[in-house]
């Protein structure tokens, strides 16, 4: 049983779920956020190989995750600008709260790759909608260095982890944008 109690129900949380980009403190609580790894745990998993992983960045280690993003962005281009540096130094500065996501593969006879990244980003979508089910404001992000073998080194993954990208997580700022219209008949077809 998870501690916080949410008001919205799960189709509208399904349906009405939106990305927040401006984010502002103060992040979930622990309280929030123990529910909100209990909704990503809930992703489908082939042979319960539970190949996720989150790594919370809180609001005093994000300069050192800006330090990350910019010695990775320095990798790719040497010749950055100071201005592009310090850019990319204030990335992880957008929300109050980063979580990492990892997919840790593992061999298997049955569950290919694929599988495993997919499982993992349900989960992530798991986290996604029951922060929107709980007014907190959720966006995942990659940007241009978010594969970066740096910014993984950095975060202590092994070889056989991928980096997936980051949730960023806070209290949204101003109002939510409107859900974009889209019609099931546009995606789905009879055999
Ligand atoms: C794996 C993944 C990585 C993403 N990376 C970025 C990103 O770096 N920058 C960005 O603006 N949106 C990124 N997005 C898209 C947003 O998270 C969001 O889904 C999109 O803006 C649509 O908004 P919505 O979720 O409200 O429909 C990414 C989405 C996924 C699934």
């Amino acid at each position: 049983m998870t501690k916080s109690v949410t008001t919205m129900d799960a189709i509208t949380a399904l349906t009405q779920r939106v990305s927040v980009a401006r984010l502002q403190a103060p992040a979930p609580t622990d309280d929030q956020l123990e529910t909100l790894f209990a909704a990503a745990l809930r992703a489908p998993d082939h042979m319960m190989l539970r190949p996720w992983r989150f790594i919370v960045i809180r609001e005093d280690r994000r300069e050192a995750l800006g330090e990350l993003y910019a010695k990775a962005a320095l990798t790719e281009q040497p010749d950055l600008s100071p201005d592009a540096i310090d850019r990319f130094k204030g990335l992880p500065l957008r929300a109050p709260m980063l979580v990492a996501i990892v997919c840790s593969v593992t061999e298997h006879p049955k569950v290919p790759e694929i599988e495993q990244v997919l499982s993992t980003g349900a989960a992530v979508h798991g986290l996604l909608t029951a922060a929107h089910a709980m007014k907190i404001g959720a966006m995942w992000r990659t940007g241009s260095i978010g594969y970066s073998l740096v910014v993984a080194e950095g975060l202590g993954l092994k070889e056989s982890e991928k980096l997936l990208g980051f949730v960023y997580l806070g209290t949204p700022v101003g109002k939510a944008k409107p859900v974009p219209e889209l019609f099931a008949q546009d995606f789905v077809s009879a055999f």
